[in-house]
């Protein structure tokens, strides 16, 4: 049984509009092939190309020339150029990313995002399939299943693929064995229950001599399909269900042409929408009823999930880019605290405690993590115990975030779920992650609204609260300068209160030491603990080194603009290592100390501190004077 050729041309010289039309309205299955060279993944990709005779890849414009000579100079010719060309542009582009390779048959249209296989490019296939609605897992007959089959079997379920495809290749070269066949299908069913991959089809093909991809084979004839292509173009993609889930329209901009119109625009993530439904708006948690479902195209009676759509309400309540309108009845759920899994993606490690953007849809808040509660083997899928998270390391860890968010697990939704995490100083995106769920202490802590107000505090005390942070190295003069600016405000009859590093460390910090986890560690508790006294009204005084900017930000973003005044204590280092007043710099140069700022660990000088004191140039009072005549007026 052969398959009848897909020849478009003959199509488009009958019915243009028809093809155009027909083209338009396939849907799309967006799919991943895991294995390496080795077992064939180019020749196999090579072959679907090649067999579904449509390449509209721009990268293998030169080799569609050659693939339009079929027929000419014979198949075996034209096939094996096709498959050289792949391999070559794999392995030059290897590094980068993922190639992305469109092709299409007479029913569905493809995408499929060939990765590299080795566990050093585990993001790159972690990218390749958080977009995938099926993976096809290939192995190599003569060898079975491989830890790296494991490996990427693992990871494709961890990133939300359902559809699995064993495509057992090579069979060609064990003489088209049905017992070895069996064994490796029996071998990897095993594996697959372990780790809760449902189901999978398992198909016997060659992709180099083209058994089982688009037509059963004579080769093997104890099988009775499906083949890889018919499978490919009848495999359900889960659309009924992702319509049949409650309304979730993450907000992307507001339209608002004119004062007549205001529209929240976005992509429907799951469920269906009309005129007259009950939407309830996330995280506010206001309801109100639609109006309109607006597209260019002109108003629509009903719309679903995947389309693109202008939403009107009937009521003037407030939405903007970042919230979710959802069903009124069925809402997502808030919260700012999760249990994630985290792919590490950065040279970087992670570093707990560090404030990282996350991105999730189309909210933007300030996360940080907590330190993993273990990290994932991904060869043996054992848990292992971990401080932090290293590149292409998969870990489970708590993670908090600054605000709200509107979200619902990975498993339920990959759009609401699913987020990256990107560092704050480098732009880069340093993890992808998937929320599991929300911390029931975040569910049942709510924040307490109390009668005296931080304005009322500050009002009894007839000042206007400050957080006066000053930073710089060990022995810079921090505490010397900030204990002489608290006397003055004490004789001005301010109410004051002076943190001081090696005071604190005594106390509520005794079990920190100076890693850089620590250190953030730090800098968060003196952080949080300055904002309740500047919300008691008091102006506050802090004296630590701080080495790091993203920490001495993150304290400012907890304060209300204009609280916090960063201070600058700018002392060289060769200044304060000739002073030594503890004898520490000493230590660490002769390698008694270890981790010793501006030894040998990192100190990052504020780039706009509020307040810039050369101590070398002025004495004690004269800073103090200069500090205390810049914060005036204290009401
Ligand atoms: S911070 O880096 O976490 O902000 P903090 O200001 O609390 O440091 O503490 C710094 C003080 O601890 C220094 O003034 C010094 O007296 C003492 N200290 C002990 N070990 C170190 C170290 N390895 N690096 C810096 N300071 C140290």
């Amino acid at each position: 049984m052969t398959r009848p050729a897909y020849t478009p041309e003959a199509q488009i010289a009958e019915d243009i509009e028809g093809y155009l039309a027909s083209h338009r309205d396939k849907d799309l299955l967006r799919f991943i092939t895991c294995g390496s060279v080795d077992d064939g993944k180019s020749t196999l990709i090579g072959r679907l190309l090649y067999d579904s005779k449509m390449i509209f890849d721009d990268q293998l414009s030169a080799l569609e020339a050659d693939s339009k000579r079929v027929g000419t100079q014979g198949q075996e010719i034209d096939f094996a150029l096709l498959v050289d060309g792949l391999a070559a542009e794999r392995e030059q582009g290897i590094t980068i990313d993922v190639a992305y390779r469109f092709f299409t048959t007479e029913k569905r249209k493809f995408i499929v995002a060939d990765c590299p296989g080795h566990e050093q490019y585990t993001r790159n296939m972690v990218t390749g399939a958080s977009t995938a609605d099926l993976a096809v897992i290939l192995i190599d007959a003569r060898k079975g299943v491989l830890v790296q089959t494991r490996r990427h079997s693992y990871l494709c379920h961890l990133l939300g693929i359902r559809h699995f495809v064993l495509a057992v290749n090579k069979l060609d070269l064990v003489d088209y064995s049905q017992d070895r066949f069996d064994e490796i299908v029996a071998d990897y069913a095993g594996f697959a229950r372990s780790i809760g991959i449902a189901d999978f089809t398992a198909i016997p093909i060659s992709g180099f001599k083209g058994d089982n991809i688009t037509a059963l084979s004579a080769n093997t004839p104890w099988y009775a399909g499906p083949v890889l292509i018919d499978h490919l173009e009848t495999v359900s993609l889960d659309r009924a269900e992702q319509q049949a889930a409650p309304l979730r329209l993450p907000v992307q901009w507001v339209n608002r042409p004119n004062l007549d119109f205001r529209g929240f625009a976005g992509q429907i993530a799951s469920g269906t929408v009309k005129p007259g439904d009950a939407v309830r708006v996330l995280p506010s948690g206001r309801t109100t009823t639609v109006s309109r479902v607006v597209t260019l195209g002109g108003d629509l009676e009903q719309a679903v999930a995947g389309e693109s759509v202008t939403l009107t309400f009937a009521d003037e309540i407030d939405c903007s880019r970042g919230d979710v309108i959802a069903a009124a009845d069925a809402p997502p759920e808030v919260a700012d605290q999760f249990e994630t899994t985290l792919v590490w993606m950065d040279d970087q490690p992670l570093i707990p405690g560090r404030g990282y953007w996350l991105k999730l849809g189309t909210q933007s808040v300030s996360a940080t993590v907590q330190p993993p509660k273990y990290a994932i083997n991904v060869n043996t899928l054992d848990r292992l115990a971990a401080k932090t998270l290293d590149l292409n390391a998969i870990g489970v860890a708590e993670l908090s975030t600054d605000k709200p968010i509107v979200f619902e697990p990975y498993a339920q939704s990959k759009v609401l779920g699913g987020f990256i995490l990107i560092d704050k100083l480098t732009n880069r995106t340093v993890a992808a992650g998937m929320l599991n769920f929300s911390l029931r202490r975040a569910q049942n802590v709510h924040w307490q609204p109390t009668d005296i107000t931080r304005e009322d505090h500050a009002a009894l005390k007839n000042q206007k609260p400050r957080v006066l942070w000053f930073t710089g190295l060990s022995g810079s003069g921090k505490s010397t300068i900030a204990n002489a600016v608290e006397k003055r405000l004490s004789l001005m009859n301010r109410h004051t209160f002076l943190l001081d590093g090696d005071n604190v460390r005594h106390g509520l910090n005794k079990d920190l030491g100076f890693t850089e986890a620590d250190r953030i560690e730090n800098i968060r508790r003196v952080g949080e603990v300055a904002k309740l006294m500047a919300d008691a009204g008091l102006i506050v005084l802090t004296a630590f080194i701080s080495p790091f900017r993203a920490e001495r930000d993150m304290v400012r973003a907890m304060l209300p603009e204009g609280e916090f005044i960063e201070i600058f204590v700018d002392t060289p280092l060769e200044v304060a290592e000739a002073r030594d007043v503890k004898g520490l710099y000493k230590k660490a140069r002769s390698g008694a100390l270890k981790n010793f700022t501006g030894v040998d660990s990192p100190y990052e000088a504020p780039e706009h501190p509020e307040i810039r004191v050369n101590t070398v140039e002025m004495t004690v009072d004269e800073a103090a004077d200069a500090i205390i005549r810049a914060i005036l007026p204290l009401k």
